[in-house]
């Protein structure tokens, strides 16, 4: 298919663009940023540079993709002002939302966050209710990045009940790969007190990356929003002890597809997706969180 890659030069857009030529689409990455001259190889995606807040921009280079996976974003509320985190976020995905249904895209795969429940940012913190949390948790969020999130994705609600676009969310937990394993996990796989919002979860960059192509490749009707992490905890422990030990009984418990799984639950995405994660942690780093040699 004729695929449209928003973010293409980020962590998540990197490995989508991968498997995305690996399962023979027709690419177009697009970012931001300006592109080299030099003659495209074969195997690489063709390149378009835009500024998805304009909306100009947007409608040229959705025209002609039958499929737009939108991974652009500024990716966490603490670097940028708010009001540029929640501008620059929800008007790209607004802009290409009303480029999709004008031109008739027939998928639009948007990249939210495990954030948009709330806990992540908060001014006035709060707990997940329950865990694993999944797409039925409620979602309160207080912060510019989670709450353009959340609305990213009342825009695809509204997107597939005014015309025939299908809509897929991905809510990735926190994304790893070789380069930022140890930086990012390794504290935690040595001692289960550094504590995360999303309890022990994260995500492997080429496992959502397989959850893009599942999504692109989808024929789910509607909107259907998907939590996607590994299916494994960081640091690889008891999930039910280490709530416990934790949180006490602040977070309900509910039942684990393992019993080393992480704070998120993916059987939504097992189940209408085909999700299937075949990398951990492990892969990357030894028992004491430091990066596996070669
Ligand atoms: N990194 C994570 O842990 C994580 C977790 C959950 C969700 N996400 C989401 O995944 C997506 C990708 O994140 P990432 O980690 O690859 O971030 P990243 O910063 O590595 O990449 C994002 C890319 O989007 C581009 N971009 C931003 N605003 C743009 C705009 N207005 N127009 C065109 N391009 C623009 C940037 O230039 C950048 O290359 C984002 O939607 C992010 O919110 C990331």
């Amino acid at each position: 298919m004729k695929v449209l890659l928003t973010g293409a030069n980020g962590k998540v857009g990197r490995a989508a663009a991968a498997a995305l030529m690996a399962a023979g689409h027709e690419l177009t990455a697009c970012d931001v940023a300006r592109h080299h001259f030099d003659r495209t190889l074969p195997g690489e995606p063709a390149y378009q540079q835009a500024e998805l807040t304009d909306a100009g921009q947007a409608y040229a280079v959705v025209r002609g993709h039958e499929v737009v996976v939108h991974a652009a974003a500024l990716p966490e509320p603490t670097h940028n002002p708010p009001h540029v985190v929640f501008q620059n976020n929800l008007m790209s995905t607004f802009n290409l939302l009303e480029a999709a249904v004008s031109f008739g895209v027939s998928r639009f795969v948007n990249i939210s966050s495990e954030t948009v429940p709330g806990f992540f940012f908060p001014e006035r913190p709060f707990l997940p209710s329950y865990a694993p949390v999944d797409e039925d948790h409620p979602a309160h969020p207080q912060d510019p990045y989670a709450l353009a999130k959340l609305f990213g994705e009342q825009l695809c609600d509204a997107a597939t009940e005014r015309s025939d676009l299908r809509c897929i969310t991905l809510r990735p937990s926190h994304v790893q790969h070789e380069g930022n394993y140890e930086r990012n996990l390794g504290a935690q796989v040595r001692d289960a007190a550094v504590l995360s919002p999303n309890l022990w979860s994260y995500i492997d960059a080429d496992d959502l990356a397989d959850a893009i192509v599942l999504a692109v490749q989808s024929d789910l009707l509607g909107h259907e929003v998907f939590y996607i992490a590994s299916p494994d905890n960081v640091g690889g422990r008891d999930f039910a002890q280490i709530l416990r030990q934790y949180y006490g009984d602040q977070i309900e418990l509910r039942p684990l597809a393992r019993p080393d799984a992480g704070g998120i639950s993916i059987e939504k995405a097992r189940r209408l997706l085909g999700y299937a994660p075949t990398r951990s942690w492990r892969d990357y780093l030894d028992k004491d969180g430091r990066a596996l040699a070669g």
